[in-house]
């Protein structure tokens, strides 16, 4: 049976890098797996790996409105992402990581 336990992480994101090699419209096609690339060494930069994982995930079934990350367990999703928008991600994750940390802290 399964052991069932709480995510390790205060934030994992999702990024979508599925391809379909031009045949329709795709995350990987398209910034996807950069994405998924800058985001990884955007975290390690800031010392976030503790806290913060980024994976590559298949096809997250929004395919029209990508490339599309998503974090969870907060259940954010950025829509027709671009690399342009990776320091507004960084943004909004370091205000999760300080919102938890406080929490944990007084906890
Ligand atoms: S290819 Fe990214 S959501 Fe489908």
């Amino acid at each position: 049976m399964a052991q069932q336990d709480k995510t390790p992480y205060i934030c994992h994101i999702f990024v979508c890098t599925f391809t379909r090699s031009g045949e329709r419209k795709s995350c990987g096609d398209e910034e996807g797996i950069e994405l998924r690339a800058v985001l990884k060494t955007a975290v390690g930069a800031r010392g976030w790996k503790k806290w913060v994982r980024v994976s590559q995930s298949g096809c997250l079934g929004r395919c029209d409105k990508g490339p599309n990350v998503m974090i969870y367990p907060q259940g954010i999703w950025y829509s027709q992402t671009s690399l342009d928008d990776v320091e507004e991600i960084m943004h909004d994750v370091e205000k999760i990581l300080r919102d938890r940390l406080a929490e944990l802290h007084t906890q």
